[in-house]
Parts: C-alpha cells; structure tokens; sequence
C-alpha cells in the first residue's frame, strides 16, 4: 500500500514575511521533518500558475531559486526520501491532465469561483486571460496527478480543493476508479490542526492580517528585510491609548500582535511571554525587546539562507522530478485508456 499523499504548492514570491512563514511556511517544514515515515510529502512550485498574473519573467529564476532556499533555511530537510519538491512545469502531465479535464468541466463553474471573478474584474473582457478562468483546472490537475489526499492551503483556496474534489468523484462516476478523491476539507483541516489558525496581524494596521499586497511595506516585517528596518517597523507599530500592556486582541489588538511575534519568534510560549510582561506601563521598552528579537531572529535566518547550497537543492529538484514524473505519468495514462487515447 503506497502511503497517503500531503500535496501543497506555493506560488514563488518575490519575498516571504514572517505571518507566511509562522502559518505556512513552519507548519509545512514540521511535516516534511516529522511525517515522511507514515506520508509521502510533495511540496512544489506552481510555476505555470504564476504565468496568470503580473511577472518579471526576466528574474523568475531567481525568485523561484531564492523561495527553495527559503524552505531549506526554515529546515525543509533535503535527504529524506519521501519528501518531494519539483516544479509545476517539468512534469509535463500537470499539463497533460489539465487538457483532459477541460472536457469534463463547464464555463459556469469556473466563472462562478471568487478567485477568477476577483482577479478578472480588472480586465477587458475580451483581455482576461484565459489562464486565470482555467487557474481551477490546472490546480485539480497538481493534485489529481499524484493522488494527494491532504493539500494544505489557505482559506482562500478551499473553493478550488471543493472542486478538485467535484471533478475526481465526477470522473470517477464515468470511468471507474481513476482518481483517489482528496479527503473533505474539513478533515483535512483536522490534521493540520487548522482550528489553531495563526494570524500575525499588520504592524500599522493591527485589523487586517499581515499582508504582502498590502498598500504599504511598514506594516509587514519580510524575511529578507533588514534586520536595523525591521527593528524601525517594529518601534513604529501601532498599538493603543490605554497604556497597559495586556493580551487582549478585541480592545488591544497592537500590543496583542506584538505579545504574539515575540512569542514566536523568540520560541517562548504565549501564555509564558504573556505573564512576563501582563501589567507593565511602558510601551516603549516593551517594543524595543520585541524589536530587538525580531532584529536577531532576521539575522539568524538569513546568515542560514547565505549559507545555503544551491547545488544541493538543484541535485534534490533533478531527483524528485524524476519520480514524480513516473508518478503522475501513470495517473494520465489511466485516464488517457479511460478516454480510448490509448490501448
Ligand atoms: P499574503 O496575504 O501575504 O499574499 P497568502 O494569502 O499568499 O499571503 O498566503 C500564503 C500562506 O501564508 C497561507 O497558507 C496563509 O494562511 C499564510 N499566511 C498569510 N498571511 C498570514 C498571516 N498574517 N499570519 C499567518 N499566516 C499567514
Ligand atoms: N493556488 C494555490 C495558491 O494560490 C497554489 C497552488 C497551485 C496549489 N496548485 C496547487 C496549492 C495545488 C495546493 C495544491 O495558494
């Protein structure tokens, strides 16, 4: 019996923060270093998918190379044989299975997902990409390919694992068992403990979430940001009038975020931090112990990242590519015989 599969891929950006890598970023590496004996872990580029929107085609390399040395600098181990990482576009049958699967999905289901309406409202219609309205189908297919049963992502994307799901059972009603059916969201929400669900709020707006696409970058502490800056962002949070630092997140919601960063960042639990500093009046050194953990946490993570060998990653890349090639190559060629292609 092959094992279940934990699937996830992650757009490449041009830079990580710390609310990525404390609610996506950890979580993920904790798997790959603590669940590869009962779970095969695929982790991968979704490079075609990057092709929808806005890109620096001339440095994607680059972006793409610095985010994989992102992961081994959080502790993505790199020599264990069930962890997977490849990208979207060496394994030709993402691309195979996404032309198969255009025929067994209609126009009104795609238009109907928020991501596709949100992201097109900014076109001409007659210049939407035709890759944004097929984002969904490309996205069944990563998972589809490789029989994953668990896809850790955000909320944003549950509408496009519900219709993964949609789109496996309906197949296998046609033709038999082709695909294995990814597992309810909800359970899958279950075993990433997703209940729990981190929320690092923007450091000048404390109501919304921290953000890369936020208006402005002082609100969002990034990993590559400058230790001396980070510690400036830090200072000029913003926090509250009442003058007692207490974790209260509906009427302190500043000082609340800030209790909860040094918590993770200096790896001390919340409730601990909390009692240490419950009741003190000064703002100001609070902020500077906060800003002074942030300042050696960017400093540690980032003398890894310089440390980081890219030839190893490139060697375990080569690696994975190959297997998970055989893997989903099999996946198509079931459909495909399914679909009379082949013999
Ligand atoms: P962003 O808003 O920065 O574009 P995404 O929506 O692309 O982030 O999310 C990527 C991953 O990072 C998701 O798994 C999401 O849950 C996690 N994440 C994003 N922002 C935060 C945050 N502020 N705190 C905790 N986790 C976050
Ligand atoms: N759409 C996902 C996002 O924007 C990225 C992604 C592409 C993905 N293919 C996937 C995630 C397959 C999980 C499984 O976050």
């Amino acid at each position: 019996m092959s094992k279940p599969v934990i699937l996830t891929g992650i757009r490449a950006n041009n830079s990580l923060h710390i609310g990525n890598y404390f609610g996506a970023l950890l979580p993920m590496v904790d798997m790959a270093q603590n669940k590869a004996d009962e779970y095969q872990i695929n982790l991968f580029i979704p490079d075609l998918h990057s092709l929808t929107a806005d890109l620096d085609y001339a440095n994607f390399q680059s972006v793409i190379l610095n985010n994989l040395k992102m992961y081994v600098s959080a502790g993505l181990p790199l020599n264990k044989a069930d962890v997977y990482i490849y990208r979207q576009s060496f394994i030709p049958a993402h691309s195979e299975l996404t032309i198969l699967l255009n025929s067994f999905i209609g126009m009104g289901e795609l238009s109907r997902m928020t991501q596709y309406k949100e992201k097109s409202a900014k076109f001409h219609e007659d210049r939407i990409p035709v890759s944004l309205f097929s984002y969904p189908v490309l996205m069944a297919a990563d998972i589809l390919a490789y029989g994953a049963s668990y896809i850790p992502v955000g909320d944003d994307q549950t509408q496009h694992l519900e219709f993964t799901r949609d789109v496996a059972i309906r197949i296998n009603n046609l033709f038999g068992d082709i695909f294995v059916v990814p597992r309810p969201v909800k359970q899958q929400h279950a075993l990433f403990m997703k209940d729990q669900g981190l929320r690092i709020k923007d450091l000048v707006d404390p109501s919304k979430k921290m953000s890369k696409s936020s208006e402005s970058d002082k609100g969002t502490i990034f990993l590559n940001d400058k230790p001396e800056d980070a510690y400036t962002k830090i200072m000029a949070s913003t926090t509250d009038s009442l003058g007692v630092i207490n974790y209260d997140k509906a009427s302190q919601p500043g000082i609340s975020n800030l209790l909860e960063i040094l918590s993770l960042v200096s790896k001390e639990p919340l409730d601990q931090i909390i009692s240490s500093y419950q009741g003190q009046t000064s703002y100001g050194e609070f902020k500077k112990i906060v800003a002074a953990e942030v300042r050696d946490f960017l400093m540690k993570f980032q003398s890894s990242f310089d440390k980081i060998d890219e030839a190893e990653i490139y060697d375990k890349l080569k690696l994975s590519e190959i297997v998970m090639n055989q893997q989903a190559n099999k996946t198509v060629y079931r459909l495909q015989k399914a679909l009379g292609l082949r013999s």
